[in-house]
């Protein structure tokens, strides 16, 4: 069985490092002097390779050492292989370094292993049966807000560095229990997983860093997401955020999109003015189903549209009121992709454009029932204005029941600028 193999190849990994890490090796530098690789990475590579070509031939296997059978596409099984997670802590602390193995199947990460090889600790996860520390069954991680979370993270995320404004990420450290850097991301996640950290934050991780631990967090109720809160990839370098589902929110919600820091921080999506209403218009509807008023809107007011790599994301209006008063109108974010912190970026960008043209005050309006939208715009900022009764009846709106509550009075809301 594919379990038992996989364990008993790590194990058998395992104790060549045990055996070889007093001894000399070779080390050369990766992209610098704090990315190395030691002959130790490579021949431990080598040997899990072997033995899965060996007793797999028809899966796929990415390792980081390159000694692998790279898939065109994540079809069939594919092995995630580091076969030192840590090397700096290998060479230099000659401990808390892991090998972490993943196995993949049709895209979904079925098996995670990481093995703390000098503790000899063995962590095992099966999708949808678990995760065990040496055999024994990990318990559900606990609910933590960042305020009592105690914290893995790598430390060059809050100095200066080309991922990531450090602010975003500076007042986790010191809002949190406690921070500790322990430069073994597998591991991070395991220890998440077994409750000894309460989250793990990383800016540039690839799929042989974190897809084990990430199976082991999930399966005992945590989640591993991207830092703002989308799907980690498993074809490239992505940021990592990890923990319980109360920490995850807190961290997307509180840090990540608080005052402009994500658009910065999240070069791939861009905000542009809009020169198509057919490239926009399934979108501004899903905001307001009432398409002439739409398309009157659009020819009176300035319409951005949001893409996400080369995907139509999400798009928004700016409507000139006068002088001192500029509205935001239909705001809408394509629904497979709400939830990822498009809207609030896109509400950032509105209030930035809306600075720029001089008004003084943002005017937004929406309905008494949409309490999601009533709750977004006042973390941005607004305060209620006005109400106006029976609004959406009195302008033909079809019937509609949000959240319990029947859709009637319009509610404007303002912001000054
Ligand atoms: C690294 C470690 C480190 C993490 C890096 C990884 P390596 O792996 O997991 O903690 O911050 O992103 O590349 O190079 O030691 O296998
Ligand atoms: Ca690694
Ligand atoms: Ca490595």
């Amino acid at each position: 069985m594919l379990e038992w193999f996989a364990i008993d190849l790590i194990k058998q990994a395992g104790e060549y490092i045990r055996l070889q890490i007093d001894e000399s090796y070779r080390i050369e530098r990766k992209t610098g002097k704090g990315d190395l690789v030691t002959e130790i990475d490579r021949a431990v590579e080598q040997l899990i390779v072997d033995r899965i070509r060996e007793a797999y031939p028809d899966h796929h296997i990415v390792g980081e050492e390159g000694i692998s059978t790279e898939p065109d596409d994540l079809k069939g099984t594919v092995w995630f292989v580091d076969p030192i997670d840590g090397t700096l802590n290998f060479i230099h602390q000659k401990r808390m370094f892991a090998i972490s193995v993943a196995v993949m199947v049709d895209e979904v990460i079925e098996y995670g292993f990481v093995y703390d090889v000098m503790a000899d600790e063995l962590f095992v996860a099966r999708r949808g049966h678990g995760a065990t520390l040496n055999g024994r069954k990990l318990t559900t991680i606990h609910e933590h807000h960042v305020r009592d979370a105690f914290l893995s993270m790598n430390a060059t995320w809050v100095t200066p560095n080309q991922q990531i404004a450090p602010e975003i990420l500076a007042p986790i450290v010191r809002d949190s229990v406690g921070t500790r850097a322990h430069g073994a991301a597998s591991l991070e996640l395991a220890w998440l997983a077994a409750g000894r950290v309460d989250g793990y934050i990383t800016m540039r991780n690839m799929p042989w860093d974190y897809a084990a631990g990430k199976l082991l967090v999930e399966e005992v109720g945590g989640r591993v997401v991207s830092l703002y809160g989308e799907p980690v990839r498993y074809d490239g370098k992505t940021s990592v955020l990890a923990g319980s589902e109360t920490f995850v929110k807190d961290v997307v919600k509180h840090y990540v999109i608080a005052k402009g820091a994500a658009l910065e921080a999240r070069p791939d999506l861009t905000v542009t003015s809009n020169e198509s209403y057919d490239r926009v218009r399934d979108l501004l509807v899903l905001a307001n189903p009432h398409e002439e008023m739409v398309r009157e809107q659009y020819e009176t007011g300035k319409t951005y549209e949001a893409m996400l790599g080369g995907e139509l994301v999400g798009a928004y209006m700016l409507v000139r009121r006068n002088d001192d008063l500029i509205e935001l109108v239909n705001i809408a974010v394509k629904p497979d992709r709400q939830n990822q912190t498009i809207g609030q970026r896109m509400l950032q960008d509105a209030i930035r454009r809306a600075e720029q043209t001089g008004a003084r005050h943002m005017l937004v309006c929406t309905g008494n029932s949409s309490i999601v939208q009533l709750r977004f715009y006042q973390q941005a900022g607004f305060r209620f204005d006005s109400v106006e009764r029976d609004y959406f009846p009195n302008h033909g709106y079809a019937a509609l029941e949000e959240d319990g509550l029947p859709l009637r009075d319009r509610i404007c809301l303002t912001r000054e600028l």
